[in-house]
């Protein structure tokens, strides 16, 4: 039995030590999987129940798995960053823990109690805390990035919600997101796709969100950009978000802008850290609607400074243009991304325990 009431089964093979840091001195993004997951399963008749820590490993699914059919499917993303002492810790993760009970009531899956997703968080990380790198430099920013996720394994093809839920957490190392680390990416405007609608998904945070998103970013991909931003369905005019992260704007005067909640964008967990920290740096926060008219329009006349995506995988990386099929957009005051990098290190520095938790974020 763990510390968290998981009952543990070890892996009989767990990775080689040496293999294990030869992969931890470059993990890239979502490529390496630690040596165990966390498991609980549910059923209508008896709940959540059978807390496991296990070896990691395929799972076995019926072919008429729900699932597999009707993508009954959520997930949450967080990371595990390990400070100079050697502790392990989490930012936030009642913040996921509520978002993914969000996500739950959208896609008709049953509620996982915060004690259970942060328990199995610990209970994970109990067993592979050598899977957390030990960033070599400050500047570096590696972490064990942890996927909670919950499916609907019922075997039955009828269209209802599942009477049989699986929930996991696997772990990943994990160093910068995108390919160039902190260099500006560059955006892709979709101009007939749409990722979210009124009433939809959008603010929850399941495979079919993601899965809608991939044409736009094939598109994106073959013009050379990194990202989609998705304007919003009812008027094709408010920027909404990216295909995996949220938007900020900085503004010559001090203001930063992220898109309003309006229910089809994922309330990030790095999005409302920002909005916070950036009171401590002396700018005035705003979460409204800004059309692609503004950002076109502030771009030129140099109105807005900077702009960057942000969100767990991706912290804050800063955004060089906006790309469609008949215009660029790019800064013409670009101030190299200095609110951007200042808010990052904030950021990075709490979570790596270089700065002190005033807010009580990490657990
Ligand atoms: C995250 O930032 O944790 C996400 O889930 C987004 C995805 C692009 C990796």
């Amino acid at each position: 039995m763990t510390t968290s009431g998981f009952d543990l089964r070890p892996n009989a093979h767990p990775t080689d030590a040496a293999l294990r840091e030869t992969i931890l001195e470059n993990p890239g993004f979502g490529r390496h999987f630690s040596d165990h997951m966390a498991h609980i399963r549910w059923t209508v008749d008896a709940g959540w129940h059978g807390h496991e820590v296990r070896p990691y490993g395929p799972l076995t699914l019926d072919p008429a798995a729900a699932v597999l059919h009707y993508a009954q499917e959520i997930f949450e993303g967080i990371k595990a960053y390990r400070h100079a002492d050697g502790s392990v810790w989490t930012f936030r993760p009642e913040k996921n823990a509520e978002r993914f009970r969000a996500s739950a009531r959208r896609l008709a899956l049953p509620e996982l109690s915060d004690e259970d997703f942060i328990g199995s968080l610990r209970a994970l990380l109990a067993q592979d805390n050598a899977w957390v790198p030990t960033p070599a430099s400050a500047a570096e920013e590696s972490s064990l990035y942890l996927r909670p996720f919950m499916i609907a394994s019922e075997t039955f093809l009828g269209v209802r919600p599942s009477h049989e839920v699986d929930y996991y957490v696997i772990a990943s190392p994990a160093a910068a997101y995108f390919k160039g680390g902190v260099d500006p990416v560059s955006i892709w405007l979709s101009s007939h796709y749409k990722r979210a609608a009124p009433g939809g998904t959008g603010y929850a945070k399941c495979g079919g969100n993601y899965a809608a998103s991939l044409a736009a970013q094939k598109e994106a991909e073959a013009h050379g950009c990194a990202q989609v931003a998705f304007l919003d369905a009812a008027e094709n005019k408010w920027i909404e978000e990216l295909g995996g992260m949220n938007l900020f704007f900085v503004f010559k005067d001090g203001r930063i802008v992220t898109p309003k909640l309006t229910g089809t964008i994922l309330e990030g967990v790095t999005r409302d850290s920002i909005l916070e920290l950036a009171k401590d740096q002396g700018l005035t926060p705003e979460e409204r609607h800004i059309s692609i008219d503004e950002w076109r329009a502030g771009a030129a006349s140099g109105e807005i400074t900077e702009v960057f995506a942000c969100g767990t995988a991706a912290v804050i990386t800063p955004v060089g243009e906006l790309r469609s099929e008949d215009e660029n957009i790019r800064l013409k005051a670009d101030s190299g991304g200095e609110v951007g990098k200042r808010l990052r290190k904030e950021l990075l520095d709490l979570q790596y325990g270089r700065s002190e938790d005033t807010r009580n974020w990490l657990t």
